[in-house]
């Protein structure tokens, strides 16, 4: 199997909404904020995600010619919109998710919050298609974003819904700074310093 990591275009537009959505639809804050299998939020939310909101470095994985994989990331101040501005843009950016809103902006407006002032990298989102999981795939697209990090000479920052992810972060260099829980899922919010 050859995985080659390449720069996102939009030509990959729909086969990472299928991505995103198909690996994200069962994670704790999606199921929160969207519903159980709301496969259909999940694309809506994608596809806005992809055309307006992921403006940063973004790349994809393709194995053997087939997109399997999807990062983004965005350096700070940036990286997110100031916590004041969270429900309007959601209201306007992100209206087509109509009743999960409220949620949307719960959960936007807490990260936004949390976001560290010291500048960093933040990743997010990254996703491999659940068939292709566990074949080291997500670690190609964490290690470009890793040698993105070196080549800023930058810190890393993310936010995670999973405990096994905390894990694979951590393999990365990545330490949890915070843990709470935000519409009612455990969140975790980790760190990777700036390398020396
Ligand atoms: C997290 C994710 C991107 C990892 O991609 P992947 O291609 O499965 O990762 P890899 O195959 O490179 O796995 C790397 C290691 O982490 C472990 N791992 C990764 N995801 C895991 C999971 N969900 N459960 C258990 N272990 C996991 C693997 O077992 C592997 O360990 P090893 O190196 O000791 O064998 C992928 O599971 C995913 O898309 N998850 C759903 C969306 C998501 O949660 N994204 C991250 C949001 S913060």
């Amino acid at each position: 199997m050859a995985i080659v990591i390449e720069k996102y275009s939009a030509d990959h537009l729909e086969t990472c909404v299928s991505v995103l959505a198909d690996a994200f639809v069962t994670n704790p804050l999606h199921v929160s904020a969207f519903g159980s299998q709301r496969i259909d939020q999940n694309r809506l939310f994608f596809r806005i995600g992809l055309r307006r909101m992921f403006i940063g470095p973004a790349f994809v994985a393709l194995e053997d010619g087939t997109v399997r994989g999807y990062m983004h990331c965005n350096a700070s101040p940036y990286c997110l919109p100031p916590p004041e501005e969270i429900p309007t843009a959601v209201a306007t950016l992100l209206k087509p998710l109509g009743a999960a809103i409220p949620r949307v902006i719960q959960w936007f407006a807490k990260w936004c919050h949390l976001d560290p002032d010291e500048p960093h990298v933040h990743l997010g989102p990254i996703a491999v298609a659940p068939e292709a999981q566990g074949k080291g795939i997500g670690t190609a697209l964490m290690n470009r974003y890793i040698e993105h990090l070196k080549q800023e000479r930058a810190a890393g920052y993310l936010e995670t819904d999973r405990p096994e992810n905390v894990e694979f972060y951590k393999k990365f260099g990545f330490i949890v700074q915070r843990e709470e829980q935000l519409i009612g899922t455990p969140t975790w919010y980790m760190w990777r310093p700036q390398d020396k």
